[in-house]
């Protein structure tokens, strides 16, 4: 098996090193995992003057799945929009037809402190974000700047979904909620939008092959809401690119720590990239003092739904939860009375364990 190591910008190498070294552990334990890294964001404009080099799609092409780091950084924020790091990352998605986005939210135990809400309203919580991930504003078109009748210049983008868009995604949430509470939550703003109404519509109607799960449905607003009043009403949450980005990192402050949360995007082959969700940090970038658990996590997510190896993800989330309970803590999830390590001596935790 091939994994294809896209590391990025910012903190990204520090913490995909981490995640590496767990799966070469997983390797001399008898799993065969071969990787290669390539670069990609401003990585890849460094490289080859394209976020997303040819060569990193070819090699993300003959691999099984993506590791991702994290790109962007302000040495990069003054380039054209074609040649923004972010385009990297948003063109692996298209490319690869990767519309299935999973953003799980559980707050550990030990953890339960670090967040910003009471403990008792985040212990406990285990929630699924699905986001979808090829569609909607990101990538409908047209899009730009133009100068409108009147004369002024005017920005627009465009939301749309088609009928198939939103039956692959909600299909993806009710066989997850399957595996899960049964419940799923599909959020929209269908008071205001059409498209949203329509994706209203279209999951109710998948929904009917699913009697043995539970659909409602929220306005963004009122989840946003609900997310910080009562997160562990929610067991799936369902919904579009955009909604779902907001949403997501909402979700993230829920568990303590942004630096905790993993991610997979999967294609309809269960081919996938794995990244954090946080982003590349540029402020904290190459001080060794990165969280690698989100990516570690991330791993983990790639050992299970694209490699097939449930009992290997296993391992590697016990051994995160084993390095908590052991009360290690990087600086983003610091406690008085724990000792706070740094990158690699938070990587070299989680392989002891191993
Ligand atoms: C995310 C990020 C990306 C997004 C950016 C980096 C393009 O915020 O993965 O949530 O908006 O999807
Ligand atoms: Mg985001």
């Amino acid at each position: 098996m091939k994994i294809a190591v896209l590391a990025g910008d910012g903190i990204g190498p520090e913490i995909t090193e981490q995640a590496v070294r767990v799966l070469k552990a997983l390797a001399t334990d008898g799993l065969r995992i071969e990787m290669e890294q390539a670069p990609v964001g401003g990585a890849g404009v460094d490289a080859a003057g394209d976020p997303l080099p040819e060569g990193t799609v070819r090699l993300a092409e003959q691999s099984d799945a993506i590791l991702f780091g994290a790109v962007g950084g302000p040495k990069y924020d003054t380039l054209a929009r074609p040649q923004r790091p972010e385009q990297g990352l948003l063109r692996l998605r298209k490319h690869f037809d990767l519309f299935a986005n999973l953003r799980p939210a559980i707050v550990y135990e030990e953890l339960a402190h670090a967040s910003t809400l009471k403990p008792e309203v985040v212990a406990g919580l285990d929630l699924l974000i699905l986001r979808e991930l090829t569609g909607d504003i990101y990538f409908g078109q047209p899009r730009g700047v133009r100068v409108n009748e009147a004369g002024e210049r005017e920005g627009f983008d465009t939301m749309r979904y088609t009928e198939p868009e939103i039956r692959r995604i909600a299909h993806s949430a009710f066989l997850a909620a399957r595996k899960r509470a049964r419940r799923v939550c599909s959020v929209d703003k269908a008071n205001v939008l059409e498209t949203t109404q329509f994706w209203r519509d279209v999951v109710t109607d998948v929904h009917k092959e699913y009697g043995d799960v539970e659909l409602t449905h929220m306005y963004v607003d009122n989840a946003a809401m609900q997310l910080v009043r009562n997160p562990k009403q929610f067991d799936v949450i369902v919904t579009g690119n955009m909604f779902g980005d907001i949403l997501s990192d909402e979700a993230s402050m829920l568990t303590g720590s942004i630096g905790m949360l993993p991610s997979a995007s999967l294609n309809a082959k269960n081919f996938g990239l794995y990244e954090p969700i946080h982003g590349s940090a540029p402020d904290i970038a190459g001080k060794g003092v990165a969280n690698p658990l989100a990516t570690i996590l991330s791993a983990a997510m790639l050992l299970r739904y694209s490699l097939n190896q449930e009992e290997a993800a296993l391992r590697v989330e016990k051994a995160v939860r084993g390095v908590l309970a052991q009360g290690l803590r990087t600086a983003d999830i610091a406690e008085p009375g724990k000792r706070t390590v740094g990158t690699r001596e938070m990587g070299d935790a989680v392989l002891a364990l191993l």
